[in-house]
């Protein structure tokens, strides 16, 4: 007799994954974090605490930004996922990846993908104007070394300048 547990049975998950459709096959615990990292072999997108709370894992969901530590993959089929791998376009990078390289706005870069696509989505919502409101609207996004004045001077930059 089978010891399977029926509500383990993978199934099927298709992502348009950095724009390219990718099926999946997931047990419906598999987190979209695991899915990217551990299936996908898209390992910029980190896991920092795994419970939703440092936004080191941060992907973009139809251009929503989303904590892929506490998303279910089964739940994503048929979503458009971007990471930090598809960022960038025909080897030229995103003007927020250019901004965070001029403005120095990483030192270890663990927490680094996650503040990029948090920071492409906060411009995108429109919320990028000033200081403070970039610093609220990027509060979910933790950075152990303390990087914070040149992420929002990267961030304001890209604001002024789109
Ligand atoms: S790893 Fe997802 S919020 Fe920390
Ligand atoms: S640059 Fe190291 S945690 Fe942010």
């Amino acid at each position: 007799m089978s010891t399977l547990d029926p509500a383990r049975t993978a199934r099927d998950v298709t992502l348009r994954l950095n724009g390219r459709a990718a099926t999946f096959s997931v047990e419906p615990e598999v987190t979209l974090l695991d899915l990217l990292r551990e299936r996908a072999g898209l390992t910029g997108s980190k896991k920092g605490c795994d419970r939703g709370q440092c936004g080191a894992c941060t992907v973009l969901v139809n251009g929503r930004r989303t904590l892929s530590c506490l998303a279910l993959a089964l739940a994503h089929d048929g979503d458009a996922v971007t990471t930090i791998e598809g960022l960038a376009e025909n080897g030229v990078l995103h003007a927020m990846q250019s901004a965070f390289i001029e403005h120095d706005a990483f030192q270890c870069g663990y927490c680094t993908p996650g503040q990029i696509l948090s920071a492409v989505a906060v411009v995108a919502e429109g919320r990028a104007h000033g200081d403070e409101a970039i610093r609220e609207a990027m509060s979910g996004n933790v950075c152990r070394c303390g990087a914070y004045p040149n992420i929002v001077a990267a961030i304001a930059a890209v604001q002024v300048a789109s």
